[in-house]
């Protein structure tokens, strides 16, 4: 082992943060770069399911709140492509190659948002499921990523929040609130539990991504995590989590749960979800449309650099 190499893998041993320009073994760059780009493209998708109902919302302060969270995907995108940037790849190579289908985005992204309470149900159960998610993350091994998961949890809690006080309103409301409610939870249960990512016994990169500290808890680790905290806020709110399995085991402390179905999870992956082409196709018009602000800003910096 170089000296270099022998650095770096002290520096894991104590926890510590790699920088930027500290040297890194080429798989750990690469595993970064698929991770925090994937990140980076679920953001900017993330958008499209809620923004759809910005215009639609059911008051002002409904839009405006909604309105505030689709910013706040933005920005979080914005901060992961920079933390990206940092391992030399840059927001436009990302972007091609999310564009081309190249690289991935979650799975979460590729379901309709038919019912406004869906707005509710992404707050409390999709963000809920990134907060759990993404809090070991800020603990990650690599700095900017780190750095840039604390400010997004923070946001993100804020998002989670809106959602279930939204869900809480509509079930102190009418019957048919109250059903639609349940019907938009029964729809997301499952693919908010497949956000975690396949069963370890079935996860390829796992192992090595917790042995770099790049990862710091499993799939099926976060995944009890998030079942555990969802129950009682379920009850709380009076919907029934869509799972028979579902129940108290007093010997682990912990629910029993069912299975989301893999295969589901596995097409969806693959490009063969619900809305995977409606919401890329989205994403290429919405880069197409916005190539005259790019060229724009090029321009402004060569006139800048010239004076
Ligand atoms: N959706 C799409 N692809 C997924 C998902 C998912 N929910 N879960 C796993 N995959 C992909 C992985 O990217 C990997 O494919 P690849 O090797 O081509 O990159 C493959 O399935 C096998 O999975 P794992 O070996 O378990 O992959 P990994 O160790 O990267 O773990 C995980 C996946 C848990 C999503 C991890 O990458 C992670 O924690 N990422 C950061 C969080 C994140 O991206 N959140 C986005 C959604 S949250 C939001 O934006 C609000």
């Amino acid at each position: 082992m170089t000296e270099l190499a022998e650095y770096f893998e002290a520096t894991i041993q104590r926890g510590d943060r790699v920088e930027p320009r500290d040297w890194m073994p080429d798989a750990y760059r690469k595993t970064l770069v698929r991770q925090i780009a994937q990140h980076a493209h679920s953001e900017i998708i993330g958008m499209q399911p809620e923004g759809a109902w910005i215009s639609c919302a059911p008051s002002l302060r409904r839009k405006a709140i909604l309105l505030a969270k689709v910013q706040d995907e933005a920005g979080h995108g914005l901060y992961l492509y920079s933390a990206a940037e940092t391992l030399g790849t840059s927001r436009r190579e990302l972007t091609d190659k999310l564009l081309a289908g190249k690289q991935k985005y979650s799975s979460i992204f590729n379901y309709p948002t038919p019912s406004y309470a869906d707005v509710g149900t992404i707050g409390w159960l999709v963000d809920g499921a990134a907060i759990c998610n993404q809090v070991p993350l800020c603990r990650t091994s690599f700095g900017p990523y780190g750095r840039a998961m604390i400010r997004i949890c923070k946001e993100e809690s804020f998002h989670q929040r809106q959602g279930y006080e939204l869900l809480m309103t509509m079930m102190r409301g009418t019957d048919e609130q109250r059903a639609m409610v349940q019907e938009s939870v029964n729809r997301f249960w499952w693919p908010a539990l497949m956000m975690f990512g396949p069963p370890d016994d079935a996860s390829p990169n796992t192992a090595q991504s917790m042995a770099w500290g790049i990862k710091r808890d499993t799939n099926d680790d976060l995944r009890q995590k998030f079942v555990d905290m969802s129950v009682p806020q379920a009850e709380a709110l009076g919907v029934t989590l869509p799972d028979p399995d579902l129940k108290w085991n007093a010997e682990r402390g912990s629910y029993d749960f069912g299975q989301p179905d893999w295969d589901e999870f596995w097409a969806v992956v693959k490009g063969d979800g619900p809305c995977n082409a409606e919401r890329l196709e989205h994403r290429r018009k919405a880069h197409d449309d916005g190539a005259w602000v790019r060229g724009a800003a090029v321009a402004f910096a060569r006139l800048e650099e010239e004076l």
